[in-house]
């Protein structure tokens, strides 16, 4: 099963031999300190209009809530650079799709990483944790739900294998804009002997 303290390295990006691009990623489970990073990231997203149904700015206190709520099969994990325990980068999360006994097998995955540190990888990493924890988590279907205008984040998705589901069809109504949402799913292939 899951280890609750995991961290994972990700291999350094080299352009030439030995030369670095930018510091290996650290992907580490989410800590009541970093609330505030995620609250005032995810506020990034809410004022961009591009990324999220949320409208309104949120706070640490959501993020406490909900690291407190977490259930076993969930799993909220933070990107820093190496060594930068405390340079928040970018977070993302592995829920429950539902609490119906028939969806224990799907998840949902969402990822946001700080306007400044965007291009640099951060996601990348993050959702390769997500990925990683969610296969460890026995989950075998990953649903990712994106504003139809997030075409940035439909091909960060497609990059990873995720695969176009359908199209919900103006479900979403944001200072006046009518919003479709693509809903892309990953399939976990179980690996040998599970
Ligand atoms: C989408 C997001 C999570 C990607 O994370 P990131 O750290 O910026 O992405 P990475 O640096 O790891 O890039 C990985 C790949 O994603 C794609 N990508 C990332 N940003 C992109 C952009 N602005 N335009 C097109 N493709 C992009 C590229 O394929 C890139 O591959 P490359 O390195 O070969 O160019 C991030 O940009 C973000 O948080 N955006 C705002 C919030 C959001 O949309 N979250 C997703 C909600 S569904």
């Amino acid at each position: 099963m899951n280890d609750r303290n995991t961290t994972s390295m990700i291999a350094p990006d080299t352009t030439r031999a030995g030369e670095l691009r930018q510091p290996p990623h650290q992907v580490r489970r989410a800590k009541a300190d970093d609330c505030a990073a995620i609250a005032e990231i995810y506020n990034q997203a809410i004022r961009a209009r591009h990324s999220t149904m949320d409208t309104q700015p949120t706070s640490a206190g959501r993020y406490l809530d909900l690291l407190h709520a977490l259930t076993l099969r969930e799993v909220l994990v933070v990107a820093t650079p190496a060594g930068r325990n405390d340079q928040l980068c970018g977070w993302g999360i592995v829920k429950r799709y539902s609490d119906r006994p028939g969806y224990h097998v799907a998840c949902e995955t969402s990822v946001y990483v700080h306007e400044r540190h965007q291009g640099q990888g951060f996601g990348t990493a993050i959702q390769a944790e997500l990925l990683r924890q969610a296969r460890a988590l026995g989950y075998r279907h990953v649903v990712a739900k994106i504003l139809a205008i997030n075409t940035e984040s439909i091909a960060f998705h497609r990059r990873f294998g995720f695969e176009d589901a359908g199209l919900q069809r103006r479900i979403g109504l944001i200072d006046g804009v009518w919003h479709d949402v693509a809903i892309m799913q990953y399939l976990i292939e179980p690996d040998a002997g599970d």
